[in-house]
């Protein structure tokens, strides 16, 4: 039986480490130096990151990688990922190559607003609760002037409460329903600053309105905060070309791949199963982006699955159409992302994606990360419907393999070119190897 630790937290790094080697590591010199090992030699880099959160042993690497290529609005785009998946760059690089020659992707922000609440319970007469509010708005909005200044200096600000009556959900379920306009922060600390004053502010007007009783006046906040879902900061990215400019090598019947790919796209629109894969591909391409840019990927998953629920099912994000020999495939998404703020000014590899995106303004991100996100789930779907995807994926997880058999340079040298013809299994890898070894042990 394991004691509990307390005070866990105050102890330094390397205290740290020895209570965890001695309580679940078996005093094991291997894990805690592997462990160290990751540290940065650069100190003051390393308290970085040792600040970014609470109790930091060492430091996570994800690889780092760009997608070059990207035709974006007439724009080349390189896009940085994070990311471990051994296939997501390169189909990101494929896709964005394929549409290169064939007028590029077109994108646009639709909208930018974000959402919070105030939850609250009140037990009472609505129509006075509606009068209440009204009175009331005035002061929500004065007492949050202080917070607001900088932000509606730069054009965002609080864009409107609204009362909202929840007592058909829960009884006596009431909230303030709140929209914002945040800019180049993704607006979390803004949005939820607002909220807590929106509802101190709530709380002190009502325990002193006249027109309520004793029990109105006790009106309970339960909670504030902002929400995830944000079906009102929208963009939507889009490819389009003649069908018969769909032909390539992979497939020179152009119609028959067009109707296959539609095919594809209806299935994940009508059969959950799917598209929840489908979109899980969709965020191979968007989480990377999020990621390597110091957003917040769990805020966006969290909206965008939402978001492919919003008509009662949950269904493809991605849509695609044949009109008058036009074949056009498209994405609209929420996406609530910054620029500024967060990670973004304090990560040194967040400060390198931005620079190499060109700084963009949170709008521009919103427009890259929708694109990646829809080249990643063309490039599934066209694998999917023509070779299968094992053929592409195994072939970049050969690597994984050849390093999993602790293969030495010369090889993986000569295993990559093998494979390049052969196809890629585990076994088919270890039993070459080992052919290799055998070979060479006699020689
Ligand atoms: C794998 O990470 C993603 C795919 O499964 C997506 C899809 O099936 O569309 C290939």
């Amino acid at each position: 039986m394991i004691d509990p630790i307390s005070g866990f937290s105050k102890l330094t790094k390397a205290q740290k480490i020895t209570w965890l080697s001695k309580t679940y590591l078996n005093n094991s010199r291997e894990s805690e130096n592997v462990l160290r090992q990751y540290w940065n030699e650069n100190l003051q880099l390393q308290t970085l990151h040792d600040e970014f959160t609470e109790n930091t042993l060492s430091n996570f690497y994800l690889p780092f990688g760009i997608a070059p290529n990207f035709l974006i609005n007439g724009n080349l785009y390189a896009i940085p990922m994070a990311i471990e998946e051994s296939s997501v760059i390169a189909a990101a690089s494929k896709a964005a190559k394929y549409w290169f020659t064939r007028g590029g992707f077109k994108v646009e922000v639709l909208n930018t607003t974000k959402v919070g609440q105030v939850h609250f319970k009140y037990k009472g007469d609505f129509e006075k609760l509606e009068r209440f509010f009204e009175f009331c708005k005035p002061e929500l909005l004065k007492a949050v002037s202080g917070i607001t200044k900088n932000m509606e200096k730069r054009g965002g600000g609080v864009l409107d409460i609204e009362l909202r009556n929840k007592t058909d959900l829960m009884e006596n379920y009431f909230q303030l329903h709140c929209k914002f306009e945040t800019k180049d922060s993704m607006g979390a600390n803004f949005i939820n600053s607002c909220l807590e004053k929106f509802a101190e502010t709530l709380r002190s007007e009502a325990s002193s309105y006249p027109e309520f009783t004793t029990e109105e006046k006790n009106l309970e906040v339960i909670m504030s905060i902002l929400s995830n879902y944000v079906p009102e900061c929208i963009v939507r990215a889009e490819v389009s070309c003649p069908v018969h400019e769909l032909a390539d090598v992979k497939y020179e019947d152009a119609t028959g791949f067009a109707e296959k790919f539609l095919t594809a796209i209806k299935i994940a629109e009508v059969e959950p199963y799917r598209a929840v894969t489908h979109n899980k591909g969709i965020m191979n391409g968007i989480d990377a982006v999020v990621l390597a840019t110091g957003n917040d990927f769990r805020a966006v998953e969290a909206g965008v699955h939402a978001y492919a629920s919003k008509d009662g099912t949950y269904s493809s994000l991605t849509q695609a159409s044949v009109d008058n020999g036009i074949f056009k495939f498209w994405m609209e998404i929420p996406l609530a992302l910054g620029t500024v703020g967060g990670l973004t000014n304090l990560h040194p590899l967040v400060k390198v994606a931005l620079e190499i995106l060109q700084q963009p303004s949170a709008k521009n991100l919103m427009e890259v990360v929708a694109v990646a996100g829809l080249a990643q789930n063309f490039a599934a779907i066209r694998s999917l419907v023509t070779t299968g995807i094992q053929q592409g994926h195994m072939k970049m997880h050969l690597m994984n393999i050849l390093n999993q058999q602790n293969a030495s340079k010369e090889e993986k040298d000569e295993l990559l070119d093998y494979f390049r013809h052969h196809t890629v299994t585990h076994s088919s890898v270890a039993d070459k190897l080992e052919h290799m070894r055998g070979s060479n042990s006699v020689k």
